[in-house]
């Protein structure tokens, strides 16, 4: 939450600064700002609302500069106004901060700090920095780094910082505490971002900044200390994404884009899985054959879209491997008293790597000495980095607020996971295994087939864009489908969309049944164990009451009672969540479109959530 840039350099500075924040923005999208060092003093423009405010604002003349810090704004403490807006100004109107994430002790911090005469022109958290780091470099003489350490010294939370000096203004200061921040290494210009997006087109050299690691640039130098000022040898790597993967490429928005990426996306994720000699190959694991026959439990962690993985993973896992699975939300799991010993593997699935609720949980599960093996889609992020092994998905970058191509990719990952213990432990044989292996092998081209025929469905979601409420049915494997379904639809149509176990349907939730209610089924792969007949009973039970029913079944499927039937190839009963969800990632999609809303910033929400 929240996008944060600094830029020092030969270039001038609005250019980096503003290309920068194109690609943060979606990381919150209430305001935006910039402060600039322009010859001994600060030039600063912020505004309420999209990153394009900003930039007209902008428009009549940009001052020239060759350094300056840039923000993009998910609103936690103080609403969406231009004076909330960062970057936060100190009251000598030359130190400019800007923040991702949120200071707890800020109230405690503000009476002091007015108590020493610092007056205050926001709600926010982040303007106490300004102040309290304005003090402290004049204790420091002018020495923003130092300034910087004490600050965090002082300071509780979670949270990234980045700050510049009129002074002193081809400096820029950046320090980060279970927020992200990375450096960008250019050719006499040097970047510091939220993510490598924001100078993938200048460099893709980059370093990844430690906890509690403060960053001092200047466009030829990189220094950075620990708290205590003692230099730390940074460790550079290559990104591997292009440039390109962080455009539109054609299409109208970036959802788009990414749910017709998923075939390849399918496809990178499996390359290499299965050796000539017909095992799983997952060395990512790090784990020895003996550690996974000694695995009692899987607890899997995670938030959202990525929960849905998870509950995914639990089928995949209990079915293949006969391991017990449990899947927690996040946020949750730390505040009950988890049950974790040396048998528990914990699952921590995460598309940005940087979530903190999911952070937070796999801290905890490795303090009660539990292992971690993150599935994460983010190189070198912080839930990878803290875990003890990881299973990197290969989804290339995903810039749509509403996750797709990641939690396909995440599906396949629980997949390999599920078959490689199981092939390990042996509850599964080579030959089982293999044949699993196969049909994952097929997917990409199914999704492909789906994505080919998906104009009918378009035009059929539009004639559904006046509803309120849509609800969703799955069983079994297809009940995460149908969660994630509604989840799409309430961030992307603003929405009442439920998805609910059909079983659970008399319980309760058949009472939202009304005339014209438009119910998705998702209908179970035919199956000696009937499922898909209890199904069939339910889509009876809803039509009887006056909804609209649209069944996703596979490929041959018989179906009484369907207002429409949107087809899927055939495949395995465990594997046809990866088949069923493209559609509902449509459906989401148009709703949003023909509503007008923002699909790819949808209101209130941010792509990476970095506050608990
Ligand atoms: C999905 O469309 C959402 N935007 C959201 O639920 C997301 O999946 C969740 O915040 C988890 O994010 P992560 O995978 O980056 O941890």
């Amino acid at each position: 939450m929240c996008g944060i840039v600094g830029y020092c350099g030969s270039q001038s500075a609005v250019t980096p600064l503003i290309q920068a924040l194109r690609h943060l923005e979606y990381r919150g999208y209430d305001s935006a700002g910039i402060a600039l060092g322009v010859g001994g003093r600060l030039f600063v423009e912020k505004r309420a609302g999209k990153l394009a405010n900003l930039e007209s604002a902008l428009d009549a003349s940009p001052p020239l500069a060759h350094s300056g810090i840039g923000h993009t704004r998910w609103a936690t403490h103080g609403g969406p106004s231009d004076h909330n807006a960062h970057p936060h100004v100190d009251n000598d109107g030359k130190l400019a901060v800007i923040h991702n994430g949120i200071i707890e002790n800020y109230s405690e911090l503000r009476v002091r700090l007015q108590s020493r005469g610092h007056t205050f022109s926001s709600e926010t958290d982040t303007e106490s920095v300004a102040h309290l780091l304005s003090d402290l470099r004049k204790e420091h003489q002018g020495d923003l780094a130092a300034a910087m350490r004490d600050a965090v010294k002082a300071l509780r939370g979670s949270f990234t910082l980045v700050a510049i000096h009129a002074d002193a203004p081809d400096v820029v200061v950046g320090v980060r505490r279970n927020s992200p921040l990375v450096v960008g290494l250019g050719d006499g210009e040097n970047f510091l971002a939220s993510d490598v997006a924001a100078f993938i087109d200048y460099t893709k050299r980059a370093i990844e900044l430690g906890q509690d690691e403060v960053v001092r640039i200047t466009p030829t130098t990189v220094e950075i200390t620990d708290l205590g000022g003692r230099q730390i040898e940074p460790k550079e790597y290559e990104i591997s994404w292009s440039p390109s993967a962080a455009q539109k490429g054609g299409f109208t928005h970036f959802m788009l884009k990414e749910i017709f990426e998923q075939p390849k996306a399918v496809a990178d994720t499996l390359i290499g899985r299965l050796s000539d000699n017909k095992q799983i190959v997952l060395d990512d694991l790090q784990m020895s054959a003996d550690q996974i026959r000694a695995i009692k439990k899987i607890t899997v962690i995670a938030c959202g879209t990525a929960y849905h993985a998870g509950m995914i993973a639990k089928y995949a896992i209990e079915k293949w491997a006969k391991i017990p699975v449990e899947v927690e939300i996040a946020s949750e799991y730390r505040y009950r008293d988890p049950i974790i010993d040396v048998g528990t593997l914990i699952l921590a699935i995460s598309q940005s790597g940087e979530t903190m609720d999911t952070l937070m949980a796999l801290r905890h599960a490795k303090a009660s000495g539990a292992r971690v093996v993150a599935i994460c889609n983010t190189n070198s992020s912080t839930i990878p980095r803290e875990a003890d092994a990881v299973l990197y998905t290969r989804a290339g970058p995903e810039i749509a607020v509403a996750s797709t191509k990641a939690l396909l990719t995440q599906m396949i990952a629980v997949y390999l996971i599920a078959l490689h213990i199981a092939q390990v432990n042996g509850a599964l044989n080579d030959r089982q295994v293999e044949e699993l292996y196969n049909e994952l092998l097929e997917l990409p081209g199914k999704i492909q087939a789906i994505l080919e025929t998906v104009e009918p469905l378009r035009a059929l979601t539009r004639s559904f864009a006046q509803n309120n409420i849509v609800l969703f049915l799955g069983r079994n494997i297809g009940y995460p489908v149908a969660l994630e379904g509604a989840l799409k639809l309430k961030e992307l149509a603003y929405i009442h969309a439920e998805g609910f176990a059909g079983g659970e349907l008399k319980h309760g939730p058949i009472a939202l049944i009304d005339k014209g209610t438009p119910v998705i089924v998702i209908l179970p792969v035919a199956h000696e164990d009937g499922l898909d007949e209890k199904m069939k009973s339910n889509i009876q039970e809803v039509k009887a009451r006056g909804a609209r029913v649209i069944v996703i079944a596979e490929e041959g499927a018989h179906i009484e009672g369907a207002e429409h039937i949107i087809r899927i190839p055939v495949a395995p009963a465990l594997l046809q969540p990866v088949l069923a969800t493209v559609p509902l990632q449509v459906f989401a999609y148009e709703m949003a479109v023909a509503r007008g809303n923002d699909v790819d910033q949808p209101r209130n929400l941010a792509k990476s959530v970095t506050v608990e």
